[in-house]
């Protein structure tokens, strides 16, 4: 039994989410959530750090409870990033199979993932993912997996995502401030399709929608794989404004009446039995007792989120796949608990809607069951992965180096090193 432990910090424009978990490399259980602390958010803005000591500063305060929680200190974590800045297209490699037998080998896999990562690019971009969609062998496509296949000529077809290299610096610098190494950025709007969404709705096709505080993170699935991610520049900060500019409150009241509103009104349709909804109990510093729901929801909230969608669904047309997500959105990330959101957005969109709640962890779960810490979770499991995957290909290399080592021949010195050349 061999425990590892997975770190994850979800750098929102919000909040800071810290978790810790823990996972049995060969018991199929779902690891378990030993530490986990939110913190507000400072110096960040649209997923990007606008003030590296105030990020910093934050983030500090967020790593510090979950490590007093597990009792553990983070020395590595997983790390989320997302925003406008993010950006993806598609790639294709191709490798010669030259092993004995033209058997194919895991680190054929890696040669032609590899191949397709060679693109050119910006010196402002860094590629953060590489997934793996569909492989060819000879010919043959919609292989999901090649390893132990025959053939002399493997293709992938890959979606890459890239990000800001000045973004991706400045993280950097906040957590090497804090003695923190980064074991790798998980795109949001991945880490929380990782955490919400079934298999088979990836495989009929959806759309994972993460509402946050300054950005939507979007990530679209078709047949099973990643085809398209991008992200807006607008969250549920908007929602905010407009409600502080149309009530005239401060933007701390605002918040509160909007999160008091959801919590009130589960269903959009309840606001017409609902009539007006009394805020006494917010003690807000503004002299407002009775609000109307009709004016809250349909004059206030409904149009921004009107706009959101549309949004949205022109990223959908973008992404040239609107006839192939059937299972329609999934919306999650705190924006997901805006009142009304179900209604709006399948009137906006067109396809059917739910709301995604993240799971897939055991543990310290009652608190972070909620589409808030969607990415959080994600960024444990799709750490797991990647872990994992790490921990294969080391093995495939040992595996490699037994064989070639048992028995010294130069042809075997020959095939051995031929594995590594593409
Ligand atoms: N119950 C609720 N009802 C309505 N809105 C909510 C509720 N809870 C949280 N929100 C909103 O969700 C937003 C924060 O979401 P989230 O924590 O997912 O963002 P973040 O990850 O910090 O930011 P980002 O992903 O944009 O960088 C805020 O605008 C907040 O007002
Ligand atoms: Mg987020």
């Amino acid at each position: 039994m061999k425990k590892q432990i997975i770190c994850g910090i979800d750098i929102g424009s919000s909040k800071i989410a810290t978790i810790v978990a823990l996972y049995d490399e060969q018991a199929d259980e779902a690891p378990k959530v030993i530490g986990f602390s939110s913190y507000p958010s400072q110096g960040i803005k649209k997923g990007l750090i606008v003030d590296i000591d105030k990020a910093t500063e934050s983030i500090e305060k967020s790593v510090d409870k979950a490590e007093k929680m597990a009792g553990y200190k983070i020395e590595k974590a997983f790390v989320s990033v997302g925003g406008p800045h993010i950006s993806s297209l598609n790639s294709h490699g191709l490798v010669a199979i030259t092993n004995p037998n033209q058997e194919i080998f895991e680190n054929d896999v890696e040669r032609v993932v590899e191949a397709a990562r060679a693109i050119s690019l910006s010196s402002t971009r860094e590629i953060i993912e590489v997934v793996p969609c569909d492989f060819t062998v000879d010919g043959q496509g919609g292989i999901k997996n090649p390893v132990g296949m025959t053939g002399v000529r493997l293709e992938v077809d890959t979606h890459i995502i890239t990000a800001s290299q000045t973004n991706l610096k400045n993280i950097d610098r906040c957590l090497s401030d804090l003695g923190i190494d980064n074991q790798g950025y998980i795109f949001c709007g991945l880490a929380s399709a990782e955490a919400v969404l079934t298999e088979t709705e990836k495989e009929l096709g959806v759309v994972l929608v993460d509402i946050g505080g300054g950005k939507i993170d979007l990530c679209f699935y078709n047949e099973g794989s990643l085809s398209y991610s991008s992200s807006i520049p607008i969250g549920g900060r908007h929602i905010t404004n407009d409600i502080a500019v149309g009530l005239r409150v401060s933007l701390d009241s605002a918040e509160k009446i909007k999160i008091y509103l959801s919590k009130k009104l589960s269903d959009y349709s309840n606001k017409k039995k609902a009539g007006e909804i009394n805020l006494v109990e917010l003690k807000l510093p503004e002299d407002l007792s009775d609000v109307s729901v009709k004016t809250l929801v349909d004059e206030i909230i409904a149009p921004r989120l009107e706009e959101i969608f549309k949004l949205i669904f022109d990223e959908i047309e973008k992404s040239g796949l609107v006839k192939n997500i059937p299972s329609g959105l999934v919306i999650t990330g705190g924006g997901s608990l805006t009142a009304g959101i179900i209604e709006i957005s399948k009137k906006v969109i067109g396809l059917p809607v739910r709301i995604g709640i993240p799971g897939r962890v055991s543990g310290l779960i009652d608190e972070i069951s909620n589409p808030v810490y969607a990415t959080t979770i994600g960024l444990i499991l799709s750490g797991q992965k990647k872990m994992e995957k790490e921990g294969s290909e080391l093995k495939s290399f040992s595996q490699i180096w037994h064989n070639f080592s048992g028995g010294f021949s130069f042809s075997r010195l020959k095939s051995f090193l031929k594995q590594f050349i593409p």
